[in-house]
């Protein structure tokens, strides 16, 4: 069964063959879908079994956000409301929804992640990484690695998050416990590994010993850096070949120079820094240096308990001296490179159908409409969509 999206006022395919500029960009289009694959782009009035009317909407990819902790129980709003009145963020809260989490179980965890997925999907991403890290222990940790792993191909290790209470004092017994038994129970489920290298966290030596553990356990590997403050790990997450080195919040001139010279891809997550009141990060200086940059939303219950890319591209924009173009960009080829993909973020014939389609006619209303649901409709996904229960 054949579909057209027909009678589209703006098409951003990221694919500059099929139309204008790096985006792309197709006027009056329509798109033909085979069941899950594109199968052509073309001028408005195409024909197919079934027409779906876009009634002169934008149609962009599918956002690809590549950095969530979407595992996890409770919230932290008594956090966030003492954040506003002027208590600064340390990351520390991590133990208290650990805590939690280890409390509610897969009972608790599962309906939980179902209903995060959904928000994920209105929100218009249709790739979501998903990172363990609110276990910390062994299986605490395997049991979030099978449910991220359940949900997504994108699955991240992330049991150095931060060194649980029963560890406190003890934090190099704590990787070793990391990098060894907890390790194995989670390597059969996921794709990648991932540190919080930060003070208070895990330093580069650290953070060193947990990516090399993971890479000869077959990892790829992603790295919290420079969230709070300057630190090594930007530089460290280049020399050991990251994927990505995440919040860059802070970056100095080494920092730039060394993520422009590499295939390491500096992911922002604005609404991280919007929700813990630090800087935003100078986009600006990083993509004319020759950066390869992503924007994520970094869905978490302490940080940033958003899963609204829309928000972190107004932000971006407002903020980080980033075009609309550029933030467009960052949550779709941009997250796609933060994740080593080729096949999403771009709307091409042969291409999974996964499509974002905004009620307004093209992509500036995305940054110049901040807070409104622009998402129309979201197509596709490659994450799961149906309650793990299997009721609808
Ligand atoms: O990316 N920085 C470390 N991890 C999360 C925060 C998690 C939390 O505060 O619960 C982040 O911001």
């Amino acid at each position: 069964m054949t579909l057209v999206i027909d009678n589209i006022a703006e098409l951003i395919t990221n694919d500059p063959s099929l139309g204008d500029g790096p985006l792309g960009v197709v006027d009056d289009a329509s798109v033909v879908v085979d069941g899950d694959t594109v199968v052509a782009v073309g001028p408005a009035g195409a024909v197919a079994d079934e027409r779906l009317d876009a009634a002169g909407r934008c149609v962009l990819p599918g956002f690809v956000d590549s950095h969530t902790h979407l595992v996890f129980a409770g919230d932290r709003a008594e956090e966030f409301s003492r954040r506003m009145a002027g208590e600064p963020y340390d990351g520390g809260g991590i133990r208290v929804t650990t805590d939690a989490t280890r409390t509610a179980g897969r009972a608790g965890l599962e309906p939980a992640l179902d209903g995060r997925l959904a928000e994920v999907h209105r929100a218009g991403s249709t790739t979501v990484e998903i990172k363990t890290g609110y276990g910390l222990s062994v299986d605490s940790e395997a049991e979030l690695a099978s449910l991220a792993a359940a949900a997504t191909p994108e699955a991240t290790f992330l049991g150095a998050h931060l060194v649980p209470s029963e560890y406190q004092g003890r934090a190099d017994d704590y990787v070793e416990l990391v990098c060894g038994p907890m390790l194995d129970a989670v390597r059969s489920h996921v794709r990648w590994i991932d540190v919080f290298c930060e003070t208070g966290a895990f330093d580069a030596d650290q953070s060193r010993a947990v990516l090399t553990a993971g890479r000869d356990a077959g990892l790829g590997l992603r790295l919290h850096a420079n969230q709070l403050g300057h630190g090594p790990g930007v530089q460290l997450g280049v020399e050991m070949g990251c994927a990505s080195v995440d919040h860059c919040t802070y970056l100095s001139d080494a920092d730039i120079e060394a993520l422009a010279s590499s295939d390491t891809v500096a992911t922002f997550l604005p609404a991280t820094d919007f929700s813990t009141r630090q800087p935003y990060p100078d986009a600006r200086r990083a993509i004319d240096a020759g950066v390869r940059v992503a924007i994520a939303s970094n869905c978490n219950p302490g940080s940033s308990y958003t899963s609204s890319l829309s928000f972190c591209m107004a932000l971006a924009v407002r903020d980080m001296g980033m075009t609309i173009d550029e933030a467009v960009a960052a949550v779709t080829t941009g997250g796609a490179a933060a994740l080593r993909r080729d096949d999403v973020g771009r709307i091409t014939p042969g291409g999974p159908a996964h499509m974002t389609i905004l009620d307004a006619p093209s992509r500036h209303h995305l940054a110049y409409r901040p807070g409104v649901p622009l998402i129309w409709r979201t197509l596709g996904a490659d994450y799961r969509l149906q309650p793990a229960g299997g009721q609808t």
